[in-house]
């Protein structure tokens, strides 16, 4: 009895020090090893922090001083020393010390003071972003904080590196544009989950965002069109005589300005040009780079295209692409990339090649001599005669190509890595070919679509909920891993008007891809038990976002619903949660449930004539999520019923 009784107390006590060890460390994404000691090293009046003399860490220490004495205002000193020796000091320094690895760090919080080390710069930064971390979560205000918060940190050593090396968020600056600033802002915040590549897609039919000095009117025309809001799709069409007020483009100057200050927070700009589909900017502005030249506008967002499903090619009913059988389109992306390469440091530069709506192709007399003399049997082969022109291009200026998954069709160009979307098959198969893959596959990595129910959410066609996110693998079963650099997130923003909204889309499945990206895969299994530690750290990071005045999506609690019919006409809803712990409390009578309503148990008959269903979703008695409301309409289409 006495051993069940010791050991019921070792159980009891192990889990709570557990449960504590995750109340202090909610470090996203996870570390690959934190090891806890006893106490805390509190700020003092007057920090110092240590580097020597290497520029790169004087720019961390920089970053690292204007967060802390902007939030806690106190007093940071810089200094420049050989040895870390002085206490209450916060130390950075690069040693050589190959038991870190590649963009490694290890972080050690003492009673007396901080030292981190690293093999390189960027192991540094990514160590700072950790130790931000540990600190309270008002160390994320921007203006120093009232009332007596105690900046302690815990005593703690911290081992950590990538698990891959290419960590990417994608924002879609073409649908809407974001300024420097804007851009500037969403870097701060994705280094903070230590992604370290941003990729722009700068071009589309909805807005040509990057000057080409040798081709201005990409710019002067194709940066602007009528404004529209609303709807992505069902939008309205330029009206004669009416002005394009809409867009904005990015000035070689800007995009320096971009690529320096994402690279002093180790970040590369990765920058997307897609062609030859999603080109209505760039034929508005030369409609000779068609195979169909004539009027051309940019688009506001109007429906112009058209998707069949069942797997069919999607055609346009007006023709957005740049003519692969056109000799121009070959002078006109040299131009393009030659100034692209200049201003992109990144060695790779992406060319798009997705989703080509080739119905005027079918027709035209041009692609018909193209194929005859290339010797083309089909269309998928005509896009892979351009695709691997444009590789030559691309590779000419030094740089290597990557593209969407569909530069696999009708053959891949020799040295072109590819970025899978359309799920994980096209990397999969990039990789037995022996091409470099990155992975951003819509099932775990789009975030454009919804993350809860469309009842409730900005409507997007599609939903990816955060837990679904949490369980990204870029590199599945099967699979070269040393071919898989890595992976990004996706936030086309068709529906993202500002910047708020690109922040709430971004967070939090962005923390979930950061720890997908990051993290040892060890750590994560199985997702199962990762998901619930991974839920309560992102809780926490919730109030760092707040502090911060960052926007997130508090969706996760939020009710699941899922609608079935019982004969014909009798709907069930079954309802569930993403995190553990808290009830939902429902009506059919259309008042506002609170906590003294029924708390949902089993699968529910909606009664006969009820006209909609509400929900709420409650944690210790005070609601958490938001009110749902499923009018009866939206409940039988969702059953099947008529
Ligand atoms: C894509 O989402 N069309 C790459």
């Amino acid at each position: 009895m006495k051993k069940i009784i010791l050991l019921v107390a070792v159980i009891w006590m192990s889990t709570t020090i557990h449960s504590q060890k995750q109340q202090v460390f909610s470090i996203i994404p996870q570390p690959v090893s934190i090891v806890p000691g006893t106490g805390v090293f509190t700020l003092p009046s007057k920090i110092s922090i240590i580097t020597g003399k290497d520029k790169n860490l004087i720019k961390i220490q920089q970053l690292l001083s204007t967060q802390i004495s902007s939030a806690t205002g106190k007093q940071v000193i810089n200094v420049a020393a050989d040895k870390t020796a002085s206490s209450k000091s916060i130390s950075l320094f690069i040693v050589s010390d190959n038991t870190i690895a590649k963009e490694g760090y290890r972080l050690k919080v003492t009673t007396t003071g901080i030292s981190l080390t690293a093999n390189e710069p960027a192991g540094i930064f990514y160590g700072v972003q950790t130790l931000l971390q540990l600190f309270p979560k008002e160390i994320e205000s921007k203006s120093a904080v009232r009332g007596n918060t105690n900046w302690a940190i815990p005593v703690v050593t911290i081992e950590d590196h990538p698990r891959f090396g290419w960590r990417g968020l994608m924002l879609d600056v073409s649908r809407h544009f974001f300024t420097v600033a804007q851009v500037k802002d969403y870097i701060d915040q994705m280094v903070k989950y230590k992604f370290n590549l941003l990729h722009l897609h700068l071009t589309d039919d909805q807005g040509w965002r990057l000057q080409i000095k040798s081709l201005p009117r990409l710019t002067e025309v194709g940066a602007w069109r009528v404004e529209r809001t609303g709807t992505f799709g069902t939008l309205s069409k330029p009206q004669p005589g009416e002005k394009a007020t809409y867009g904005g483009f990015y000035t070689q100057e800007d995009i320096k300005e971009l690529v320096k200050y994402a690279a002093d927070r180790y970040v590369n700009i990765l920058p997307e040009i897609d062609v030859p589909g999603h080109n209505l900017a760039a034929l508005a502005s030369y409609p000779e780079l068609s195979c169909t030249p004539g009027e051309y506008y940019v688009s506001p967002g109007d429906r112009f295209m058209i998707w069949p499903g069942g797997g069919q090619h999607f055609y346009g009913t007006l023709d957005n692409t740049i003519c692969p059988a056109n000799e121009y389109a070959y002078e006109f992306l040299d131009k393009v990339f030659t100034e692209v390469a200049q201003l992109f440091p990144f060695g790779y530069i992406h060319m798009g090649g997705d989703e080509t709506a080739r119905n005027f192709w079918e027709k035209s007399e041009q692609i018909k001599a193209l194929m005859q003399k290339e010797k083309l049997k089909d269309l998928d082969e005509v896009q892979s005669y351009f695709v691997k022109r444009v590789e030559k291009i691309i590779n000419s200026k030094g740089k290597k190509m990557i593209g969407w998954d569909e530069i696999l069709d009708g053959g891949l160009a020799p040295n072109a890595a590819v970025m899978s979307w359309r799920g994980m098959k096209g990397g999969i198969e990039a990789a037995k070919q022996g091409h470099e893959v990155v992975m951003s596959p819509t099932d775990f990595a789009y975030i454009d679509y919804m993350q809860g129910d469309g009842v409730i959410e900005p409507p997007v066609y599609a939903t990816l909920r955060l837990k679904k996110a949490y369980q990204f693998d870029p590199a599945p079963e099967g699979i070269d891993v040393s071919l898989v650099k890595g992976g990004q997130a996706n936030l086309w923003t068709e529906q993202v008007y500002n910047m708020r909204h690109a922040q709430y889309m971004t967070w939090p499945r962005g923390f979930a891809i950061a720890e997908a990206l990051w993290s040892p895969k060890a750590k994560r299994d199985p997702i199962a038990i990762g998901w619930n530690d991974f839920a309560t750290r992102v809780e926490k990071h919730f109030e760092r976002l707040d502090a911060a005045q960052v926007k997130y999506a508090p969706s996760m609690y939020d009710a699941i619903v899922e609608v079935s019919k019982k004969d014909t006409a009798t709907i069930i809803v079954k309802l569930s949660t993403e995190i553990e712990g808290l009830s939902i409390h429902y009506s059919f009578d259309n008042s506002f449930p609170d906590n003294f309503y029924p708390a949902y148990r089993e699968p529910l008959t909606m009664p006969r004539d009820a006209a909609a269903m509400k929900l709420i979703t409650y944690r210790n008695n005070k609601p958490i999520g938001r009110m749902m409301v499923l009018p009866i309409t939206e409940l039988r289409k969702r059953a099947g019923i008529k």
